[in-house]
């Protein structure tokens, strides 16, 4: 299901197409790939989050090989830190080399393994985390993320409509579960307050209390 009616996102493509020629490189890879990006509008989103509430320390949940991560760096400023967490290595070394022909590699960790072991052990507190994971374990998130946080930090979590998935009456793919154990989380418990953006797959914006 196309969540934004097609005329929308022309626009919206049109109003501010990616100049930088690195995230346009991944761009291309990610359609050559069909490998699942957050995309211009999104990476615009974050980079106003991020530079909105001054993040410096942002933890990326599933980085790919660092197109979100590209648009963070360049939001956090040169003094700023992104960690990435990514669970192929392949993809955390294609990561690491565009970070670093974007001239932004000292702005980033990049941590390989499971991101959730990886959080696990990070001390925080960061500004911002983006959840970028398996679907299937979004519910895992919400504890680790209230605990890595800043109060008046933000969760942001990507594909919380899945395709529009998530209003099926009795969803029975684990991904479709995982995204509204985690939606119920977010909007039921006191330690997060969340608003969900229908832009692209949607998107949820959570603050930590
Ligand atoms: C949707 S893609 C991430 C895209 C990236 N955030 C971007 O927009 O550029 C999800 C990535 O997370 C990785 N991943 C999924 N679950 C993970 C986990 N539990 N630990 C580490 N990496 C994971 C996958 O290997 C994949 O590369």
């Amino acid at each position: 299901m196309n969540l934004v009616h097609p005329s929308v996102n022309r626009y919206l493509g049109g109003l501010a197409p990616t100049d930088d020629p690195v995230l346009r490189e991944m761009e291309a890879l990610a359609a050559e790939r069909d490998f699942p990006i957050i995309g211009p509008q999104v990476g615009r989103l974050l980079q106003v989050l991020t530079v909105a509430t001054g993040a410096r320390r942002v933890l990326e949940l599933g980085s790919g090989f660092g197109y979100s991560a590209t648009w963070f760096a360049k939001g956090v400023g040169p003094k700023g830190l992104v960690v990435l967490t990514e669970g192929s290595p392949e993809r955390a070394r294609e990561a690491e080399s565009f970070l670093k022909r974007a001239g932004l590699l000292n702005r980033v960790r990049i941590e390989v393994g499971d991101a959730l072991k990886i959080a696990a052990r990070e001390r925080g507190p960061f500004d911002l985390i983006l959840n970028d994971i398996d679907k299937a374990d979004y519910p895992k998130v919400a504890p680790l993320a209230a605990r890595l946080l800043r109060r008046g930090g933000l969760l942001v979590s990507d594909n919380m409509l899945w395709h529009g998935e998530v209003m099926e009456k009795r969803p029975r793919a684990a991904a479709v579960r995982g995204i509204l154990g985690l939606t119920g989380e977010l909007y039921g418990s006191g330690e997060f307050f969340t608003a969900l953006v229908p832009l692209r797959d949607g998107v949820t914006i959570s603050v930590r209390s």
